[in-house]
């Protein structure tokens, strides 16, 4: 932790504090380190910048933002990017004393987390925000997956505060009145395996059906129904209740395909209209505790087994 540093959002980017450029020049003498390289780096950057042949760069925001990443990330942003709270929920936390660096609270908001500190807001030790972001949302009836929808003006996203949305992107869809267990990801390579077939991570279904579900449509549903796009591969079905005033019958589908509404149309190929879905789980993942609209941040170890069932890192 260093409280030494000021309160970076209320310097102008591109002024960068005195002490700032100190701190860094001591960083410099570890020349195989993160900041040696991007120093490196920064001049062939900008040289191919000014042949307009790399990406713009303004010099002074660009060492700005070298600086913030070698020096750690302001309290607020870290605490943010665990999903604890917004911004200025998180600044809230921290000026009411419930927050602990390396072992003591600090009301700074402006304070610095590096690699390796201990923070415990409200008691609660936090897992570091990983460089993979992963959340978990519990999708809400009537938002949509797609980012942007002219139809649909309530996304995903727009469960999310402002600060976490930046480069989350839906891993497969919901329908729009689907609610239950949503990834969302800024790591495109992890989100495509999720959704690929081949990798096989299964999916469970809570479907709320019309009537009552004889055996024979739950064989048929587990051996594979022929839709228009193909049959489908066996599943996991459980006939969890009939509800005989209501005239319905609770489903659990486990299945590791992802196409488009599969669901829906695998119980009306069997002749049973879907009145509710909600997706449960999702691989080694379960909704929790978490409310239609609330989410988490998947913690490191989390996001490290994701991955590896995806044979990333694994
Ligand atoms: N299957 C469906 O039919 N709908 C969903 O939203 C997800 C799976």
């Amino acid at each position: 932790m260093s409280l030494e540093t000021g309160d970076r959002g209320s310097t102008p980017r591109g002024l960068m504090p005195f002490r700032s450029l100190m701190s860094f020049r001591s960083l410099m003498s570890f020349q195989s380190s993160r900041p040696f390289r991007s120093l490196m780096s920064f001049q062939s950057l900008m040289s191919l910048s000014a042949m307009g042949q790399g990406p713009s760069y303004e010099p002074a925001n660009w060492l700005t933002g070298r600086l913030a990443d070698c020096m750690g990330t302001r309290l607020v942003r870290y605490l943010a990017q665990c999903g604890v709270a917004s911004r200025r929920g998180a600044a809230d936390l921290v000026q009411r004393g419930l927050v602990r660096v390396n072992g003591q609270v600090t009301t700074n908001v402006a304070c610095q987390v590096r690699p390796g500190d201990q923070v415990i807001c409200d008691g609660k030790p936090l897992a570091a925000p990983s460089e993979t972001r992963v959340l978990l949302l519990h999708k809400p009836a009537g938002a949509v997956c797609s980012l942007r929808d002219p139809h649909n003006p309530r996304t995903v996203l727009d469960c999310l505060p402002p600060e976490m949305r930046a480069g989350l992107k839906p891993v497969g869809r919901l329908d729009k009145q689907t609610t239950g267990l949503l990834l969302l990801t800024d790591d495109g390579d992890l989100a495509f395996r999720l959704t690929h077939p081949r990798y096989k991570i299964p999916k469970t279904y809570r479907a709320t059906v019309e009537g009552e579900v004889s055996d024979e449509a739950v064989s048929r549903l587990s051996e594979g129904v022929l839709l228009e796009d193909g049959p489908t591969a066996p599943a996991d079905i459980r006939r969890v209740r009939y509800d005989a005033p209501r005239g319905q019958t609770v489903l659990d589908l486990r299945i590791h395909e992802g196409r488009n509404r599969q669901v829906r149309r695998m119980c009306e190929a069997v002749g049973c209209g879907v009145r509710r879905l909600a997706r449960t789980e999702y691989g080694p993942l379960g909704l929790g505790r978490l409310k239609p609209g609330e989410y988490r941040v998947l913690t490191p170890a989390e996001v490290r087994h994701l991955r590896s069932a995806v044979g990333i890192d694994g």
